[in-house]
């Protein structure tokens, strides 16, 4: 056999990354100037809702959308993401009197994911296209209900999968396009989330099942969505097993949350949520109107979805994916390999918070019987860099054709959520469980 040879190539935003650059206002033809701006509403106005749709999008398209309205259930919270996001627009508890009253082309959902489906489907019912984060819900009932809906009323839901947006995950995209390694035959994906964020789940609303779906469906949803984009293809059936091993009952002592916790000097989990100004205004000053704790404890008995899980899933184009999900890592990060007929395409990625200027995530193409390559790609900030360009994506450059199949619907948000469903309900029953018996969709291989 030829030994393997070693080449190193940087990727520099060239040839078809170029191609889904981001289109400057001055480059868009004249006839989006002289439009009306986008009527938009949001409904949940905490972390994500303020810093991913809120300040951004009235700082970047304040030329072309107009916040009519913010709802939250939290009237404080509401109150403070006005301020936050500098706008003037009315701010409502009740979520109906919104609707009717501001009249949005565009709802933004970032409300806890147990509750997304009564927005969609109203918002739609009341007349405006959806922008839904992920996951887009939790059971397939609800699934069905949005899906359903979308026909009904003709609109329009557009699920926010950020993480397809990332240059890395984008170049292994085109790589696998290109049939570097010839046809897919498996995947090894294993994700680590770490100490701070990964018990960050275990503080919050997230903890429980009912609000979150578990991590299967709240945190797994955005990596299936990566391998069905990354296959083309939907996931047929899904074998799956996990338990509670670290946080909740598990922990060594407990208290309802952080500052009134006895155990503050021993625990390597204290944190003390008043140092973060921000968080302390949307939260802290917030809690008397609803009593939620951001700053819960990770060791709560309350808590009731799995910190470690695995799965083995099937796609509808012969493909198989071995997964796994730990939650308590020393440092974030995850591996993926995809294995063909003509070799394998990897990459290791320890996510590194802010990043150092000129830093690279590194993908490795082995060739059988041939040589293997090292690809550099520039790393970028927020999810990759990924959620600026989905930003512009949605509301600089809607139109612009999607090269790399980024934008997705509802039926890409259903096919995520459905994998970590089966999961959830294979791990109940040790039985495999197929994505059509649960759901009524019949899994299709897309062709790119
Ligand atoms: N794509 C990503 O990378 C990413 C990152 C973080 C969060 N998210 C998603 O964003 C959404 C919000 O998460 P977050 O971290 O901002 O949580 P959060 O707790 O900060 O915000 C949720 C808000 O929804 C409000 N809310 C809950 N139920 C409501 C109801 N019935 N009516 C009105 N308001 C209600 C809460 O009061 C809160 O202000 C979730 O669906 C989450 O999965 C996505």
């Amino acid at each position: 056999m030829k030994s393997n040879e070693l080449t190193r190539r940087v990727f520099l935003q060239q040839s078809s990354m170029a191609a889904a650059s981001v289109v400057t206002a001055s480059s868009l033809p004249s006839l989006t100037l002289n439009a009306p701006k986008r009527r938009v509403a949001m409904v949940g106005t905490g972390h994500r809702g303020t810093s991913m749709w809120g300040i951004p999008v009235v700082q970047e398209f304040g030329d072309i959308v107009d916040f009519v309205g913010l709802c939250d259930k939290n009237i404080g919270r509401a109150t403070t993401a006005q301020k936050l996001m500098n706008v003037t627009c009315p701010v409502y508890t009740d979520f109906d009197k919104m609707m009717r009253e501001t009249k949005p082309d565009v709802l933004i959902v970032t409300t806890v994911d147990a509750t997304h489906d009564q927005f969609i489907i109203k918002g739609m019912e009341m007349g405006a296209d959806i922008i839904t984060e992920k996951p887009m819900t939790t059971d397939e009932t609800k699934c069905r209900a949005i899906l359903d809906a979308e026909k009904r009323t003709g609109k329009k839901v557009t699920v926010t999968f950020n993480y397809r947006y990332s240059p890395h995950r984008q170049k292994l995209y085109e790589l696998l396009r290109e049939g570097v390694i010839g046809t897919i035959t498996s995947v090894d994906f294993h994700w680590y989330l770490d100490i701070h964020h990964g018990a960050d789940y275990f503080r919050r609303w997230h903890r429980l099942q009912e609000n979150s779906g578990s991590l299967w469906v709240h945190k797994a949803s955005h990596h299936f969505d990566l391998l069905n984009w990354w296959l083309e293809s939907e996931p047929e059936q899904v074998y799956a097993q996990g338990t509670l091993d670290f946080y909740g009952k598990k922990g060594p002592f407990r208290a309802e949350n952080c500052r009134s916790c006895s155990h503050k000097k021993d625990c390597n989990f204290y944190w003390d949520i008043t140092k973060d100004k921000r968080l302390t205004a949307l939260y802290v000053d917030n809690e008397k109107y609803d009593g939620y704790l951001r700053d819960g404890c990770v060791f709560k008995d309350d808590v009731n979805i799995d910190d470690k899980m695995a799965a083995t899933i099937r796609y509808a184009n012969g493909v198989n994916v071995s997964y796994s999900l730990t939650t308590y890592s020393p440092y974030e990060g995850y591996r993926i390999a995809f294995n063909g007929t003509k070799g394998r395409l990897e990459a290791w990625i320890k996510e590194t918070g802010k990043m150092p200027i000129e830093a690279y995530d590194e993908l490795m193409l082995s060739k059988n019987f041939g040589e293997v390559e090292y690809i550099k790609v520039p790393q970028a900030e927020g999810h990759g860099g990924g959620d600026a360009r989905l930003r512009d994506k949605i509301f600089r450059n809607p139109s612009t054709p999607d090269a790399f199949r980024q934008t997705a619907g509802s039926r890409d948000g259903a096919m995520a959520i459905l994998v970590g469903i089966c999961a959830r309900k294979s791990k109940q029953t040790g039985q495999s469980v197929r994505i059509e018996e649960v759901s009524g969709l019949k899994p299709k291989a897309i062709k790119g």
